[in-house]
């Protein structure tokens, strides 16, 4: 988690790394700081809260200098509070660190730490770090560079980290193992970050540090990267794509709003240059190599987290029912540690937004090691994930940057699909027409998204009625029970409102019993599928005197009779439902939400990226 800012030329830095950090905010927003090295001094500025807070608290006080580091934080050790907050400093004050991450083994290296007469301020495990490079800078006489290298050899854990040294002003030291750090060069000037939208504007051109990397940035030199062996290594500089319109708000409220309305495009985005527009052939190009391998493959292993998750259960429907290949859908963060048997005739494949969860990446450590194929369908292009598996397509989504994911789980869907009626294709378990169907009604998905975004009055209308509900039942069958699950996740995770996805017919083996007449259930009935079975699973609710807000096709009659509220999706086939009832559940958490005056993106304890297992 948190977001980390860093630079080092000859332009003040203080505007630069407060305007980087509201842009990194997302990652982190419990508490933020800067360290600004101006001559003999580090200015060390920080505040608990957001990041305007701390320009409030930094108003008055001398912020000038030409090299500094800052830090939005995501606690995990220590309360957040100004103390807590980065960037830390060493007990002489010579050294100030930024940290995102976890030092697992902090207690252990605090404890010896201590007997050597260290004093520490904070709860933090990243404070024992900036003491630990302090205590073998001084002992082993040694330059900065080397000790941080050393330092980082006692540590077990994850960090992206950027270390300064008061007097230095014109080079500061980074790292990264397990988080994420991207170094943007200008002329004569290097800027740090955890992802390059807070130096879009001034940069293109880029390295992404590998693991275990250490770099030196000097303002006027080369970088220089050595490994924690010691061994140099060479900068591979690539040239960034995202453009600065891509991550601002354009008009809209919110970022999550803006997202939930770019799903059109996103969705043509992810499409393009992928079907023929001639013979309708679907090419993606970074699993061409491994299409025979997935094929034959005993079984996918989709492992992810939270919605990424949710798309893989959507993902197990599409290659199971089209391709016949036998599916496994695993919270990653469990199936690491369940001893999972798989071997090499297993094609593991990683789903994540960001590109960087912890979680996922650490299942497909584990599958690499029992020699499993990796994949990875990702949006962030040169994150962790990508860099790591063997092939995988990316969403080209654009920048998603509200905390709760919309257009990320669209376009999952969409590459899901396309591979699903690849491999389905190639292996013959579909028809030619029903290959050409699907294809053409994926291509119609845009302006069917389109025509549902039109409704956005109407669902906050609804949204008014509900907003005071304390619980909500979601309730979906088949290729609409994973968006069931998701339109619950994202009314909890931005109103705190509770909500939970259930199988329509699981209802009535327990969650039946909470239904009265306070009680929201919203129903997934669309046309096709098991649409019988779930109006009886209406009539149950509707029997029990639940409130009913129905997702249905157009011209359905017989659920608006039984429903106090229907919202229409225009017809699609089956297997692309999810990609047009997931629409109107994400505008109602986000109205019910925004009526509830909570921060639609940045929701209290939550952070974008969730680089800590
Ligand atoms: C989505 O709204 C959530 N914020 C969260 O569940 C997220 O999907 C999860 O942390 C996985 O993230 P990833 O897709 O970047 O791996
Ligand atoms: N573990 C560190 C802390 O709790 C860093 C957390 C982060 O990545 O923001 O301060």
């Amino acid at each position: 988690m948190c977001g980390i800012v860093a630079y080092v030329g000859h332009k003040e830095a203080y505007p630069i790394i407060i305007k980087g950090l509201k842009r990194l905010e997302y990652r982190g927003y419990d508490s933020s700081g800067v360290s600004i090295g101006d001559e003999d001094n580090i200015s060390l500025l920080k505040q608990k809260g957001k990041v305007s807070d701390l320009e409030d608290y930094a108003i008055d006080k001398n912020t000038k200098g030409s090299i500094g580091i800052g830090h939005t934080r995501w606690a995990t050790h220590g309360i957040p509070n100004q103390i807590n907050s980065h960037p830390h400093n060493s007990g002489d004050g010579k050294l100030s660190l930024i940290h995102n991450g976890i030092i697992e083994n902090y207690d252990s290296l605090k404890q010896v730490l201590i007997e050597k007469g260290h004093i520490f301020k904070s709860d933090t495990d990243t404070e024992v770090l900036v003491h630990l490079i302090e205590e073998i800078k001084n002992h082993e006489q040694v330059g900065l560079f080397e000790a941080v290298r050393l330092a980082l050899n006692e540590v077990v854990g994850a960090y992206a980290i950027v270390v300064m040294e008061k007097g230095v002003n014109n080079e500061f030291i980074a790292a990264r193992k397990g988080s994420p750090l991207v170094i943007g060069i200008g002329d004569g000037e290097y800027f740090v970050a955890s992802d390059a939208s807070p130096f879009i504007e001034y940069t293109k051109n880029v390295v992404y540090l590998e693991e275990g990397e250490i770099v030196k940035i000097h303002k006027d030199k080369m970088l220089e990267i050595i490994s924690l062996t010691n061994s140099t290594k060479t900068p591979y500089i690539q040239e960034l794509e995202l453009t600065l319109e891509s991550i601002e708000r354009e008009g809209f409220d919110s970022f999550m709003l803006k997202e939930i309305f770019e799903q059109p495009k996103s969705v043509i985005d992810t499409l393009r240059g992928r079907i023929s527009p001639k013979t309708k052939k679907i090419t993606l190009g970074g699993i061409l190599d491994y299409e025979q391998k997935i094929m034959n493959a005993n079984r996918i292993i989709i492992v992810a987290c939270g919605t990424s998750w949710h798309a893989g259960l959507i993902g197990e429907y599409l290659f199971e029912d089209l391709a016949r290949i036998s599916v496994e859908v695993e919270y990653a963060s469990e199936f690491r540690y369940r001893n999972p048997i798989i071997n090499e005739k297993d094609v593991v494949l990683a789903i994540s937004q960001s590109g960087e969860t912890a979680d996922s990446l650490a299942a497909l450590e584990l599958a690499k090691e029992k020699g499993a194929t990796l994949l990875g369908i990702c949006n962030v292009v040169g994150s962790s994930i990508p860099r790591l598996t063997h092939a995988g397509s990316y969403t080209h989504a654009g920048p998603e940057i509200g905390v709760a994911s919309t257009k990320a789980f669209s376009t999952q869907i969409i590459v899901l699909t396309l591979m699903a009626v690849k491999m389905a294709h190639k292996k013959g378990s579909i028809t030619m027409s029903k290959y050409h169907e699907i294809i053409n009604e994926l291509e119609l998905i845009p302006e069917k998204i389109e025509k549902i975004l039109k409704k956005n009055d109407e669902i906050e209308k609804i949204a008014a009625k509900f907003k005071d509900a304390t619980n909500f039942l979601y309730l979906g069958r088949g290729y609409n029970f994973p968006v069931a699950l998701e339109g619950a996740l994202k009314l909890k995770e931005i109103s705190y409102i509770h909500a939970e996805g259930y199988p329509a017919a699981e209802m009535k083996h327990g969650p039946i019993a909470l239904i009265d007449d306070e009680m929201p259930i919203v129903v997934i009935a669309t046309k096709k599928g098991n649409y019988d079975k779930v109006v009886s699973n209406i009539q149950e609710v509707k029997a029990r005197g639940g409130r009913l807000i129905a997702i249905v096709t157009e011209g359905d009659k017989t659920v608006k009779e039984l429903a106090d509220d229907c919202i229409e999706i225009p017809s699609c086939l089956e297997q692309l439902t999810p990609l047009l009832t997931n629409i109107p559940l994400q505008l109602l958490s986000y109205h019910i939400a925004l009526m509830r005056g909570c921060n639609v993106d940045m929701p209290r304890n939550l952070a974008k990226s969730v680089t800590v297992e």
